[in-house]
């Protein structure tokens, strides 16, 4: 018995993203040309509460010199089986994103645009690429501000703990 709260099932939604699903670790760089580059540690955690069709997802990074914290965000994951994807994040700025694109279940990639950003001050378009390639995990983020055209601001790579 279960106690009525339910079996834990990957839902057929998930099922195409369920390699995610873990903590995985690793470090970044991060740019751009209005700031000096930096580095930082990651850890990215996806989840599945299982039986509803979508992953939760959190994000936090620190300085690789202090361990002292830096960006932190989390959202939710929506697969459709129909290979498109919608996610949600907040980030720890206050920026609030919607973003909607693909994912190529073979490939173990999944490819984002943004369709909505909230109370942005700078920030007017986000994409986002996630690989995973020999049990690692990578991605590019890029976005556009209000004074420059899109260009990298992101990119790491993570193995899974
Ligand atoms: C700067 C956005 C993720 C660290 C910036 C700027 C923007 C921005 C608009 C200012 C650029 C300018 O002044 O022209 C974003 C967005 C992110 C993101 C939309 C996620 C999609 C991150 C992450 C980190 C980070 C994950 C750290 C691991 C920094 C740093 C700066 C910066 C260190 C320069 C100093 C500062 O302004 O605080 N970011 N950022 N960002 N970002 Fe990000």
């Amino acid at each position: 018995m279960d106690g009525g709260v339910g079996r834990k099932v990957v839902h057929p939604a998930v099922e195409p993203l369920a390699y995610l699903i873990g903590t995985w670790r690793g470090e970044g760089e991060g740019g751009f040309p209005t700031i000096s580059s930096f580095t930082y540690g990651e850890e990215l955690t996806f989840t599945h509460p299982g039986n509803k069709p979508v992953i939760a997802y959190s994000q936090k990074t620190w300085k690789l010199s202090s361990g002292e914290p830096m960006h932190a965000e989390s959202g939710y994951w929506r697969p459709k089986p129909d290979g498109t994807i919608e996610v949600v994040i907040a980030q720890s700025t206050g920026l609030v994103e919607v973003q909607k694109g693909s994912y190529d279940a073979e490939n173990k990639s999944v490819k984002l645009h943004s369709e909505v950003i909230g109370n942005a001050s700078k920030v007017k378009e986000i994409t986002r690429v996630f690989t995973v390639v020999n049990e690692e995990l990578s991605y590019v983020v890029e976005m556009e501000t209000n004074l420059t055209d899109r260009q990298p601001h992101l990119k790491a790579s993570l193995k899974k703990l």
